[in-house]
C-alpha cells in the first residue's frame, strides 16, 4: 500500500468554473493515493504523518491535456503557414510514417516523453500512429514515466499516402485487435482508447468493425469533429447520408453515449451537432492554438459552457507547437475575447479561473475524479517555484498563480505527483 503524507505549500485548485480556492500555507493529506482534503492547520487525526513541505512554492492539480499527438511532436513548429488538410498531407502524414521503424519510434518518443513529463501535465489523451510496434514503445516509455495516460492506436484507411494508409478495414481491425489485446492489461497507467483518426482517413467498413472492437472491449474513443471548414466540406461529400459530422460517426456507435468519447476542436457545429454532443456526454478538447495555427477558427466554448457540454484542453502538437496546458488555458482566453469581438458580443470571454478550471477539473473528469484536491479526487499534483519571476509589491497567493499560469514553464515544475506517487 502507498504510504500516505502531507503536502505543505501555497495550495490553489478549482471549486468551480467561477472559484479557485488559494490556501496559504495550507495542507493537502494524501491517503492511498487520494486527497483526504485541503486544511488550514493539520487535522488531530493526521497529525503523525509525514509533511513534504514546499515552503513558500505553489501547490496546484496537475494539469491534463486532452488531446495531443506524440509522433508529430519532432516537427512541431516546422511548417506551420498551411491550412489543416495541406498541412496533414505535407508534414504530419510524412513524419508519422518514419514511425514503421521501432528504433525512431524509440528515439522520438523518448523525447516526447521526457518532455511531458517534465511539463505541469499529469494525465493525457494521446494520439500514436497507425504503427502497433510503434504504440506500444510510446505506452511503454510512459508507464515507466509514472504519468497517466490514454493512448490510440490510429486508424487510417484511406485518404493517406500509401507508407502510411492501413491496407483495408479488416487488416487495421486486426492490429487494432492485436494492439489491444497486447496492451489492455499489461499496464497500470496506460490504457487504450479507440482512435479513428478522422472521418475522413477511415472509410465505413473499418467504422463498423471499429464499433464492433469498441463494444467487445468495452473502450473509450477520441477522434476530431468539425475542425475545420475544408474538413468539413469534405466530410459532407464522403458521407452523403449523414445529418452532419457528428452523425458519421454516431451511426456506428462511436459518439458518446455509454461509450466515453472525446471530440478534439468542434470549432464549427451545426446546432444538431451541439445538441447530440450534449445529449451524448461528448467531452470537447479544446485546443485553442492549433486551430490558429492550422487555420480553423474560433470554437463556441462558452456556448458549450452554457449548455452544460463537457470541454477539457488539449496542445493538439503539432497543430499546437507547446506542450504546456497553461498556454492553452491563455490561449483559450484569448481566443474567446476574439470571439467576443468579432463573432458575437453576447457570450463573455472566458475568465482565468474558467480557463484553470477546464485545464484542471475539465479534462480531468475523463479521468474520474482528477483535476481537484477536494477529498476523494485522486491525488495528482504540481510544485511550481516562482521566485525565478521576482516582484517588488506585495501578491497575493491568487495574484502569483494568475502569474504562473501566463508566465511559467517547465522550468517552474520542480515537483510532481500522479496519483500519490511521488514523481520528481
Ligand atoms: N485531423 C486529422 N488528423 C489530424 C491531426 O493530426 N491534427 C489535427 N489538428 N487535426 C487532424
Ligand atoms: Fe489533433
Amino acid at each position: 500500500m502507498m504510504k500516505d503524507y502531507i503536502l505543505k505549500g501555497n495550495i490553489c485548485y478549482s471549486q468551480n468554473l467561477q472559484t479557485i480556492r488559494c490556501v496559504e500555507n495550507g495542507y493537502v493529506v494524501c491517503l492511498n493515493g487520494k486527497s483526504a482534503g485541503v486544511f488550514d492547520e493539520i487535522p488531530e487525526k493526521y497529525k503523525n504523518l509525514a509533511v513534504k513541505d514546499f515552503g513558500d512554492k505553489l501547490i496546484i492539480p496537475g494539469l491534463v491535456d486532452m488531446h495531443v499527438h506524440a509522433p508529430q511532436y519532432s516537427f512541431r513548429s516546422i511548417g506551420m503557414d498551411m491550412e489543416l488538410l495541406d498541412w496533414l498531407e505535407a508534414r504530419a502524414f510524412p513524419e508519422e510514417g518514419k514511425f514503421s521503424d521501432v528504433e525512431y519510434a524509440k528515439k522520438a518518443y523518448g523525447i516526447f516523453v521526457d518532455d511531458l513529463l517534465k511539463s505541469a501535465t499529469t494525465r493525457a489523451c494521446i494520439f500514436a500512429s497507425r504503427h502497433v510496434e510503434g504504440t506500444w514503445v510510446l505506452m511503454d516509455l510512459l508507464e515507466k514515466s509514472g504519468l497517466v495516460s490514454y493512448v490510440g492506436k490510429v486508424n487510417m484507411d484511406r485518404n493517406a499516402p500509401d507508407y502510411l494508409k492501413e491496407e483495408n478495414a479488416e487488416k487495421s481491425a486486426e492490429d487494432t485487435i492485436r494492439w489491444i489485446e497486447g496492451t489492455a492489461k499489461h499496464f497500470q497507467n496506460t490504457k487504450p482508447i479507440i482512435t479513428p483518426r478522422f472521418i475522413p482517413s477511415c472509410t465505413d467498413p473499418l467504422m463498423e468493425r471499429l464499433g464492433e472492437i469498441q463494444k467487445e472491449y468495452n473502450l473509450p474513443v477520441q477522434s476530431h469533429l468539425s475542425e475545420n471548414l475544408s474538413e468539413i466540406e469534405l466530410v459532407k461529400e464522403l458521407c452523403p447520408t449523414s445529418k452532419f459530422y457528428g452523425d458519421a460517426y454516431h451511426q456506428f456507435g462511436l459518439f458518446g453515449g455509454d461509450v466515453p468519447t472525446i471530440m478534439a476542436h468542434c470549432v464549427h457545429p451545426p446546432k444538431e451537432e451541439m445538441e447530440m454532443m450534449k445529449e451524448q456526454g461528448i467531452f470537447v478538447a479544446h485546443c485553442p492554438q492549433s486551430n490558429i495555427n492550422v487555420l480553423s477558427g474560433i470554437p463556441p466554448i462558452r456556448d458549450f459552457l452554457d449548455e452544460g457540454i463537457r470541454v477539457g484542453l488539449g496542445c493538439d502538437i503539432a497543430g499546437g507547437t507547446v506542450l504546456s496546458i497553461f498556454r492553452a488555458m491563455i490561449e483559450a482566453i484569448q481566443l474567446s475575447k476574439l470571439r467576443w469581438r468579432l463573432v458575437d458580443q453576447s457570450k463573455r470571454p472566458l475568465t482565468v479561473e474558467e480557463a484553470f478550471y477546464l485545464g484542471t477539473i475539465g479534462g480531468g473528469s475523463f479521468f474520474g475524479k482528477v483535476g481537484s484536491f477536494e477529498e476523494g479526487y485522486e491525488l495528482d499534483a504540481v510544485v511550481l517555484d516562482d521566485t525565478t519571476l521576482p516582484y517588488p509589491q506585495e501578491l497575493t497567493v491568487a495574484e502569483r498563480l494568475e502569474r504562473m499560469i501566463y508566465l511559467s514553464d517547465e522550468r517552474h515544475v520542480v515537483g510532481k505527483f500522479v496519483r500519490g506517487k511521488h514523481l520528481f
